[in-house]
C-alpha cells in the first residue's frame, strides 16, 4: 500500500506538492470515486485517476546503460534513427532516459519508468556529479583548464566551479584527453566549455554518474541498478551527501 500522492508522483504525473493539491481540489479519483484525503493508502489494484486520466502502476524499474555514440537520447525519432530504448526490446516498461547525452556523446546513462526519481536526478537543485572524458584537438595550457575549473562564462550564463584534470597529452598528435567532472546539465555544456577555451571535442564520453560506473559494460549493454543503489542516487540527490 502507498500513498496517493506518492503514486501521482511516482508515476510522474505531478510533484509530491502538487499531487496534493490536486487531491485537496478534488481532481483525484479512487476506484471511481473522487478523494479528498491527503494521507490515504491505496493498493496497487485500485484504480487512480487524476483528472480523468488513468495513473499508470507498473513495477518502478531502474538501469544504467553503456549508450554508444550515434544513438540518440529518446524513446522514438521521427527521422528514425536509432533511440537508446532500442537496446531494451524485452524490458516491458516504459522506461525512458533521465536526462541525456548528444547523439555524438558515449558514456553512462540511467533509464527508469519512475517520473519522480528522473525528476529529483534532473532538477537544477540537486546536484549529481557527472564526469567526463573529453578529447580534445589541441593541449591546452594550464590556466586555461584553470578557467573551466573556475567557471566560465557561456551564453546562457557562467558555468559552476568544476573538477579538471589532464589524464593525457600527446605532443605529436597534438591531441589530449580531459577528466572533467560537473553537475549542472545544460545542453552541450562540456562541448561549449571547451570551445569557450579555444578546443574542439572530438569525442565525448561520459564515464560516471554520480558513484556509477562503466565497469563490466560494453557500449549498447546494461544492467539494472540495485535497490542500494537506487536508494542511494535518492539520498545523494536529496540531501547532497550518502550519509
Ligand atoms: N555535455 C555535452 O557537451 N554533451 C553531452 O552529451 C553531455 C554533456
Amino acid at each position: 500500500m502507498e500513498r496517493l500522492q506518492k503514486v501521482i508522483a511516482q508515476a510522474g504525473m505531478a510533484s509530491r506538492r502538487k499531487a496534493e493539491q490536486l487531491i485537496s481540489e478534488g481532481k483525484v479519483k479512487v476506484n471511481g470515486k473522487v478523494v479528498t484525503e491527503l494521507g490515504m493508502k491505496v493498493a496497487a489494484s485500485d484504480k487512480v485517476e487524476v483528472g480523468g486520466i488513468p495513473v499508470e502502476r507498473e513495477r518502478k524499474v531502474y538501469y544504467l546503460f553503456y549508450k554508444p555514440r550515434g544513438v540518440i537520447s529518446a524513446v522514438s525519432d521521427d527521422k528514425n534513427r536509432k533511440v537508446v530504448t532500442d537496446y531494451f526490446p524485452f524490458v516491458e516498461q516504459r522506461i525512458f532516459p533521465v536526462g541525456r547525452l548528444d547523439y555524438d556523446t558515449s558514456g553512462l546513462l540511467v533509464l527508469t519508468n519512475d517520473g519522480e526519481f528522473s525528476n529529483l536526478l534532473t532538477h537544477p537543485r540537486y546536484q549529481i556529479d557527472k564526469t567526463y572524458v573529453a578529447r580534445l584537438n589541441g593541449i591546452p595550457q594550464r590556466h586555461l583548464l584553470k578557467r573551466l575549473a573556475d567557471g566560465i562564462q557561456l551564453e546562457d550564463g557562467k558555468t559552476a566551479p568544476a573538477k579538471v584534470k589532464e589524464l593525457s597529452a600527446d605532443k605529436r598528435k597534438q591531441r589530449a584527453l580531459i577528466e572533467i567532472t560537473i553537475h549542472e546539465g545544460r545542453n552541450r555544456q562540456v562541448r561549449r566549455m571547451f570551445e569557450a577555451i579555444g578546443f574542439e571535442v572530438q569525442k565525448l564520453k561520459r564515464e560516471r554518474y554520480a558513484f556509477l560506473n562503466l565497469n563490466g559494460l560494453n557500449a549498447g549493454e546494461f544492467r539494472e541498478l540495485t535497490a542500494h543503489e537506487v536508494k542511494q542516487l535518492r539520498t545523494l540527490a536529496e540531501t547532497g551527501s550518502l550519509r
